[in-house]
C-alpha cells in the first residue's frame, strides 16, 4: 500500500522534473481577476463552507479578497494569516454567525473589512486586535445587540464604522467604544433600536458624519455641545423625534441636516438651534402651503444655495410662495410631491438666480406653451423625470431659454410638438428616453445646435426621416436604441458632423446601409446594432463598413430572431481601427478564413453562441489579430484547439472556451501563447484518459496562467470523478518505471560491485569452479559409472617445488608402485586447465597437495584444494592429503587464501626439513605414513558408514569444545598416525 503510494509519488516527481509541463494554476473555490497580477481574488457562491479551505490556496500576494454569497457560518482562527498583504477583505453576504478571536490575525495591512449582511451577534473583544491599519469597518446588516467596550480599541486608523441595520439599543455604550478612535470620520447607526442619544463619553472630534436615521429616537438627551464637530447629521425616519429635543443644541457646524419624516418643525428648529438654514434638508417636514410660506419668511435673511423640499406633499405652488425667501442660488428640489402642473414656472418669478430645478416623481401631465414674460435666464438644468407627462406643447421651454440640460425621460410623452424645444440653443443634453414617442419631425431638434447628447431610447419610433438631425452638428452621442425602427431614410443621419457614438440596438433594421453609416465615417467610434433583424442568406462580397476607419467598437450580437446566419466574406473590410467586436448569439454558418483579416487593431472579440452546431473555424481565421487580448468563444461547438486556428494570437491574454466540444487542449500551443494569463474551459467534455494526462499535469503548477474552476471540472467519460485528480500514473508507468528501475539498478550495482570485488572475489571464483566440477562430475557419473580410478594420487604442487616432487616424492611413491598424476606429465594437452584439474582430482583416489609458501601464492593450487575438499564434504570421500614442505604460520593461511577453515578440517603431514636431529629416520617415518594414507581405502559404503559413526563419536566427544581447542587438536598431529575427520 505505502509502497504503491510511494511509487506513484516518485513516478510523478520524475515525470514533472523531466518534462516540465506544469505551467498553469487554479484555485479550489476562487478565481483571480484576469490581469490583476495575482492581487485581486473572488470567491463567490462556492459550495465549500469551510473558510480555510476556500482561501487556503489563494496566493500570498493577494491584496483584495472578496468572499461573498457562500454558506460560511464560522471564521476560524488564523484563516487569513497566510495573506499578509491583504488590504481589502470583503466577507459580505455569507451566513457568518461566529468569528474566532484570532480570525484576522496577521492582517496588519488591512484597510477595509466588510462583514455586512451576515448573522453576527457577538464579536470577541480581541478579534480586530491586529488590524492597526484598518480604515473602513463595515458591520451592517447583522444581529449585533451590543458591542464590547474594547472591540475597536486597536483600530486607531479607523475612518468609517458602519453598524447600520443591527439591533443596537445603547447609544452611550457605543460612544464609549469609539470615543478614543481619533481618526473616525463616519459612524453609521441607521436602522437600529436607539431611543435617545444619552452618553457618558464624547464623540471623537474627528467624527463629522453621523447617521442615525430609522431608529426609535424620541428625544436626543445629549449634551448641548455633543454634536459640536459633526457636519453631516441624519436623523430622518425617527418619527417620534420632535422639535423640543433640539432646544439649545449646538448645531453651528452642521453642513447637512436631514430630518425627513420626523415630527420636527422646521421653523422651531431654526429658532432653537444656531443651524444655518441653508444646510437643512427640508424634505419630509410637511412643508406645504402656509408652512412653506412661513418657512420662507424665516429664511429671508439667509443666503440659500439649495432648497430641498422633497416629500412635503406639495400640490400647488402659488406665484408668491418663494418670494419671501432670499435668493436661492443653486438648486430647488421639489421631487416626490404632488404637483400636477408647473404652469410656466411662475412660482419662481422672484427667484431669478436658480440654476437647477428638479420636479421628479410628481404628477405632471403636460408641459404647456410658455411664451410668457417670465424669463428664467439663470435656469440651466431642468428635470421632470418620473412624471406622467403625455404632451409637450410648442414653446414649452421658451421661458427657460438658457437650458443646457433637460431631462424629460421616464414619462409617457407621446406627443412632442414640432416646436416644443424651440429656442434651446444652449441645450447640451436632452433626455427623451423611456417615453412613447412615435414620430420626430425634421424640425423637432432644429434649434438645438449645441446639443451633444440626444437620448431617444425606448420610444416607439419606427422610421427616422430625412434631415431630422441635420442641425445637430455638435451631437456626439445619439441613442436610438430600443425603438421599432425599421428604416433609416437615406438622409436620416445627414448633418451629424461630429457624431461619435450611435446606438441603434434593439430595433428592427434588416440590413446595414453602408452609404448611410458611411456619412459618419470621419467621426464615428461606436456603432451598436445589437438585436436588430439583420440577416444574410447568400454569400456575397458586401462591405458596409468600408470607410469606417475610426470605428472602435462594433456590436452586431443577437440578431433577431435567429441570428445573422451568414457573414459576407468581406463584411468587416475597412475596420482597421476596430478594438472591440461583438458577434455573440448569431447562428453563423461558418466563418470565412478572411473574415477578420482587416481587424489588425482588434483587442476584444466575442463570438459566444454564434454558431450553428459545430463551428468550423478555418485555419488562419485569426491570423492578423495579433493585438487581440481577449477572445471569447463560448459554446461554439469547437472540437479542437488547433494551432492553425489559434496559433497566431500572440497577444492573447484571456481565452474563454467554456461549453465547447473539445475533449482535450494542446498544451504546446498554450505554451506558445506566451501572453496568455487566463483560460476558461468550464463545461468542456474533457476526457479523463491518458490523452489528457499531460493537460492534467499542466493545469497545476506555475503562476503564469490561470485555469479557473479547474477543481469543479468533471470527467465526461467517468461520471462522478474530477478532471484534476483522475489517475494518470498508468499513463506514465512505462517510461517512468523504466527510467526509475534502470537508474535504481545501475546505482545499486555501482555501489555493490567494488564491495563485492574486495570482499567476495575468491568465494565467487571458487564457487564457480566448484559448481563446474560438481556439474562435470554428475555428467561423468551418468556417462561412465563404472570407471575405475586411473591414479592412486594426483599431486598438486607449485612448480617451485618441482625438485622435491621429482627427486623425493616420485621415486619414493612410484617405487612403491603407486600410480601418480602430475600435471606437467599427465594433463591432456589442449584441454582447459580447470577441466584437467577436475579430471585429475576425480580420476585419482587421493589428491596430495604439496604446501609451501609458493603453493599458497598460486591460485590453481587453492583450486585444487578446494576441489578435493568438495569431494570430502559432498561425497564423504576423503581425498585430500596435505604435505607441508615448510612450516606455514596459521595466520598466513588465513590472510592469503581465506581457507583457514578448510585447512583446519584436514589432516596434514609435515616434511621433516634438514634441521631435524635425525633426518633419515624422520623421513622414513614420513614416507611410511604417506603410503599408509594413500593405501587407505575410502570408497566402500561400509567404510563410509564406519567413518560417519566415528565422526559422530568424535563430534560428541568434542561437543562444547571451542574453536581454539579444535585448532590445537588438529595442529598437534603432523607426525601422528591418526587421521581425523572434522565434519561441519
Ligand atoms: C499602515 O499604514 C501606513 C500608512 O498607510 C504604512 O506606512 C504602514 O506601513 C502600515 N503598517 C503596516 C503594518 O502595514
Ligand atoms: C460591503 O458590503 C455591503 C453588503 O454587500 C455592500 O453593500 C457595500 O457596498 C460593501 N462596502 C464596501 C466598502 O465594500
Amino acid at each position: 500500500m505505502a509502497d504503491s503510494v510511494c511509487r506513484e509519488l516518485i513516478v510523478k516527481a520524475i515525470f514533472i522534473c523531466l518534462l516540465k509541463l506544469a505551467f498553469s494554476y487554479s484555485f479550489r473555490s476562487c478565481i483571480e481577476l484576469p490581469e490583476s497580477n495575482h492581487k485581486i481574488f473572488r470567491c463567490i457562491k462556492c459550495h465549500e463552507t469551510d473558510i480555510t479551505t476556500i482561501v487556503g490556496d489563494v496566493f500570498p500576494t493577494a491584496t483584495n479578497l472578496t468572499i461573498s454569497r457562500n454558506n460560511i457560518t464560522y471564521i476560524q482562527g488564523q484563516s487569513f494569516s497566510h495573506l499578509p498583504s491583504l488590504t481589502s477583505l470583503v466577507l459580505d453576504d455569507n451566513h457568518i454567525v461566529n468569528i474566532h478571536r484570532d480570525a484576522f490575525n496577521n492582517l496588519q495591512k488591512l484597510k477595509t473589512l466588510n462583514l455586512s449582511c451576515n448573522h453576527i451577534s457577538f464579536l470577541h473583544r480581541d478579534v480586530f486586535n491586529d488590524l492597526h491599519n484598518l480604515t473602513d469597518l463595515l458591520l451592517g446588516n447583522n444581529n449585533l445587540k451590543s458591542i464590547d467596550m474594547f472591540l475597536f480599541s486597536n483600530l486607531t486608523n479607523l475612518n468609517i464604522l458602519d453598524l447600520r441595520r443591527n439591533h443596537l439599543k445603547n447609544f452611550s455604550a457605543l460612544v464609549e467604544c469609539i470615543t478614543n478612535l481619533s481618526s473616525l470620520i463616519q459612524l453609521d447607526l441607521s436602522f437600529n433600536y436607539l431611543t435617545n442619544l444619552q452618553h457618558s463619553s464624547r464623540l471623537p472630534n474627528s467624527l463629522v458624519r453621523l447617521y442615525l436615521s430609522d431608529n426609535k429616537l424620541h428625544k436626543l438627551g445629549c449634551d448641548k455641545s455633543f454634536l459640536k464637530y459633526v457636519k453631516v447629521l441624519d436623523l430622518s425616519d425617527n418619527t417620534l423625534l420632535s422639535s423640543k429635543s433640539f432646544k439649545g443644541l449646538n448645531l453651528k457646524n452642521i453642513k447637512y441636516l436631514r430630518l425627513r419624516f420626523t415630527n420636527v418643525s422646521a421653523s422651531k428648529l431654526l429658532n432653537y438651534t444656531k443651524i444655518q438654514p441653508r444646510y437643512v434638508d427640508f424634505s419630509g417636514l410637511k412643508l406645504k402651503d402656509r408652512a412653506l410660506t412661513s418657512l420662507c419668511f424665516h429664511l429671508k435673511v439667509y443666503q440659500i444655495s439649495k432648497m430641498i423640499l422633497q416629500s412635503n406633499s406639495i400640490g400647488v405652488l402659488k406665484k408668491n410662495t418663494f418670494c419671501n425667501c432670499a435668493n436661492i442660488t443653486d438648486v430647488m428640489d421639489l421631487s416626490q410631491n404632488e404637483i400636477k402642473s408647473t404652469g410656466c414656472l411662475q412660482f419662481l418669478h422672484c427667484q431669478n438666480q436658480l440654476k437647477t430645478l428638479k420636479i421628479e416623481h410628481n404628477h405632471l401631465t403636460r408641459l404647456m406653451f410658455c411664451n410668457t414674460s417670465t424669463q428664467l435666464d439663470s435656469m440651466k438644468n431642468l428635470s421632470y423625470r418620473y412624471n406622467r407627462i403625455l404632451e409637450v406643447s410648442g414653446n414649452a421651454f421658451s421661458n427657460t431659454p438658457k437650458l443646457t440640460n433637460l431631462e424629460l425621460n421616464i414619462n409617457i410623452i407621446a406627443y412632442l410638438d414640432h416646436k416644443a424645444l424651440r429656442g434651446l440653443k444652449d441645450l447640451v443634453t436632452l433626455r427623451l428616453d423611456n417615453n412613447l414617442l412615435t414620430d420626430i419631425y425634421s424640425d423637432s431638434f432644429q434649434d438645438l445646435t449645441s446639443l451633444k447628447t440626444l437620448n431617444l431610447r425606448n420610444n416607439q419610433l419606427s422610421v427616422i426621416f430625412d434631415y431630422v438631425f441635420q442641425n445637430l452638428s455638435n451631437l456626439r452621442i445619439l441613442d436610438l436604441g430600443g425603438n421599432k425602427i425599421t428604416q433609416l431614410k437615406p438622409h436620416a443621419l445627414d448633418g451629424l458632423q461630429r457624431l461619435a457614438k450611435l446606438y441603434l440596438d434593439r430595433n428592427r433594421l434588416k440590413e446595414i446601409d453602408g452609404t448611410l453609416f458611411g456619412k459618419l465615417h470621419a467621426t464615428l467610434q461606436v456603432l451598436d446594432l445589437q438585436a436588430n433583424h439583420i440577416l444574410y442568406y447568400t454569400e456575397h462580397t458586401y462591405s458596409p463598413f468600408i470607410n469606417m476607419s475610426k470605428l472602435l467598437d462594433l456590436k452586431l450580437d443577437g440578431q433577431q430572431p435567429n441570428g445573422i446566419n451568414l457573414l459576407p466574406c468581406a463584411f468587416f473590410r475597412g475596420l482597421t481601427s476596430l478594438k472591440s467586436l461583438y458577434l455573440t448569439n448569431n447562428h453563423i454558418i461558418g466563418f470565412g478564413a478572411e473574415t477578420f483579416d482587416d481587424l489588425k487593431s482588434l483587442e476584444y472579440l466575442t463570438l459566444d453562441n454564434s454558431c450553428v452546431g459545430i463551428a468550423q473555424l478555418k485555419p488562419g481565421i485569426f491570423k492578423n489579430l495579433r493585438k487581440l487580448k481577449t477572445l471569447s468563444t463560448e459554446n461554439m461547438g469547437i472540437k479542437s484547439f488547433s494551432e492553425a486556428v489559434f496559433g497566431n494570437l500572440t497577444g492573447l491574454k484571456q481565452l474563454h472556451l467554456n461549453r465547447n466540444a473539445m475533449m482535450t487542449l494542446d498544451i504546446s500551443l498554450l505554451d506558445k501563447l506566451t501572453n496568455l494569463t487566463y483560460v476558461d474551459m468550464r463545461s468542456c467534455p474533457l476526457s479523463c484518459n491518458c490523452q489528457n494526462s499531460d493537460l492534467q499535469n499542466w493545469t497545476i503548477g506555475s503562476k503564469r496562467l490561470q485555469f479557473p474552476y479547474l477543481f469543479s471540472i468533471t470527467c465526461q467519460d467517468q461520471p462522478g470523478s474530477y478532471f484534476h485528480n483522475f489517475l494518470t500514473n498508468v499513463c506514465y508507468l512505462d517510461i517512468a518505471l523504466y527510467l526509475f528501475s534502470s537508474t535504481f539498478t545501475f546505482t545499486i550495482l555501482l555501489t555493490l560491485i567494488p564491495l563485492l570485488y574486495i570482499k567476495l572475489y575468491w568465494k565467487f571464483k571458487y564457487s564457480y569452479y566448484v559448481f563446474r566440477s560438481w556439474f562435470g562430475e554428475q555428467w561423468r557419473r551418468l556417462k561412465d559409472q563404472e570407471e575405475k580410478y586411473k591414479y592412486d594420487a594426483f599431486i598438486s604442487y607449485n612448480s617451485a617445488d618441482e625438485d622435491w616432487v621429482m627427486e623425493q616424492l616420485l621415486p619414493n611413491l612410484e617405487g612403491s608402485s603407486f600410480q601418480l598424476c602430475l600435471h606437467h606429465r599427465d594433463f591432456e594437452l589442449g584441454r582447459d586447465i580447470v577441466d584437467n584439474i577436475v579430471a585429475a582430482v576425480y580420476s585419482s583416489r587421493k589428491t596430495i597437495c604439496v604446501v609451501s609458501q609458493s603453493f599458497l601464492r598460486s591460485e590453481w593450487c587453492s583450486l585444487e584444494i578446494q576441489l578435493a575438499s568438495y569431494r570430502l564434504f559432498q561425497e564423504m570421500q576423503d581425498v585430500l592429503l596435505l604435505v607441508f614442505l615448510e612450516p606455514i604460520p596459521e595466520r598466513q593461511l588465513s590472510t592469503y587464501h581465506r581457507m583457514r577453515k578448510v585447512m583446519l578440517k584436514k589432516t596434514y603431514l609435515q616434511w621433516p626439513g634438514s634441521d631435524c636431529s635425525d633426518p633419515n629416520s624422520a623421513k622414513e617415518l614420513f614416507w611410511n605414513k604417506l603410503k599408509r594414507a594413500l593405501r587407505s581405502s575410502n570408497t566402500g559404503s561400509q567404510e563410509k558408514q564406519k567413518m560417519k559413526e566415528q565422526n559422530d563419536q568424535k563430534r560428541q566427544d568434542k561437543e562444547g569444545a571451542d574453536q581454539e581447542e579444535r585448532e590445537y587438536f588438529v595442529n598437534q598431529t603432523p607426525v601422528d598416525d591418526e587421521v581425523y575427520y572434522l565434519m561441519p
